[in-house]
């Protein structure tokens, strides 16, 4: 029985200790591990690294040299540890193409453009790019130029050391841009009620895609009216109903920016054409009667 008491007493003791002294009694301590690494970490966080990396590497030397061992120098092969991604710039915007390498000793960067070595010296000196420091491609400010001046293009980077060359993915710079012309504008169109009208209407180029909306008389076309139906950037109406005549204009969108093209009429020939038909048959069948 006091033995127990005792025993009670000391197990009080030493949870009242560790919430007040962070334990300093023995029951309640973490293993001796923790605590080393305790001291460690207060000797400050950069020689526990390293004494961390020291471990590690031994561990892979040891793993070596049981399946009878990889050269060292191959773990220093370059590798892309950051690929570019394609781009969409507006023209005179900056644009940076990421690219970053590990590998021992450090990698230098060059760049590929469509698949050769990126010579900056022969572009004009405002329109270079620069290689960072990491090893990214900046661009102060995008220009579409000619052919061979253009920032328009495939690029990739290539990593290099003493032991190897690794080459990343490609990505692709694309300007965005929005003609003003639109490649067919619509027209004026007259069609009989209970037909169908086709409203015509190419977007002017661009990149990305323009999208391509419809107004009637200023008032946005809803396009989940089934009324109506966008093919190709034309406008199709079925049918045709008188009250569907009025001026319509295509409107081309995109990153850039938006175009209205020309307004064109649409005329529904209603009630006097289809009036004058019913005459007209009438006449021909009963034509003899009259005669
Ligand atoms: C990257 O692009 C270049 C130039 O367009 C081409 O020659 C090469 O085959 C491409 N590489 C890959 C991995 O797609
Ligand atoms: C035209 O009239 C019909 C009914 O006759 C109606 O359902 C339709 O919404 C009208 N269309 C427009 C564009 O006003």
């Amino acid at each position: 029985m006091q033995v127990s008491a005792w025993l009670l007493w000391v197990g009080w003791l030493c949870t009242w200790t560790e919430a007040a002294h962070q334990c300093q009694c023995q029951c309640a301590c973490p293993p001796e591990e923790q605590l080393a690494q305790r001291s460690e970490r207060s000797e400050g966080r950069g020689h526990l690294r390293h004494r961390l990396t020291h471990q590690r590497a031994s561990h892979r030397d040891r793993a070596h040299r049981r399946k009878g061992s990889r050269p060292v120098s191959e773990s220093g092969l370059p590798r892309i540890i950051h690929h570019p991604s394609d781009v969409v710039v507006r023209v005179g915007s900056p644009a940076t193409l990421s690219c970053r390498a590990e590998g021992n000793p450090k990698p230098t960067i060059q760049w590929l453009r469509n698949g050769q070595p990126l010579d900056t010296e022969k572009m004009d000196a405002h329109s270079q790019p620069v290689v960072l420091p990491e090893g990214s491609l900046f661009f102060f400010s995008v220009v579409l130029g000619r052919k061979s001046q253009s920032h328009e293009a495939v690029y990739a980077c290539v990593a290099r050391n003493s032991a190897g060359v690794a080459t990343s993915r490609n990505a692709s710079l694309h300007i965005a841009a929005l003609r003003e012309e639109f490649r067919v504008q619509p027209s004026d169109v007259e069609v009989a009620d209970g037909e169908v009208a086709v409203m015509n209407c190419s977007p002017p180029v661009g990149y990305p895609e323009p999208n391509v909306a419809w107004r009637k008389d200023g008032i946005l076309i809803d396009s989940s009216n089934e009324h109506y139906t966008e093919l190709n950037g034309k406008l199709i109406i079925a049918p045709a109903q008188k009250n569907d005549s009025g001026v319509y204009s295509c409107i081309a969108s995109n990153t850039v920016g938006v175009r209205e093209s020309r307004a064109a009429r649409l005329s529904i020939s209603g009630e006097t054409l289809s009036l004058l038909l019913k005459i007209m048959n009438n006449l021909i069948k009963h034509g003899d009667s009259y005669i």
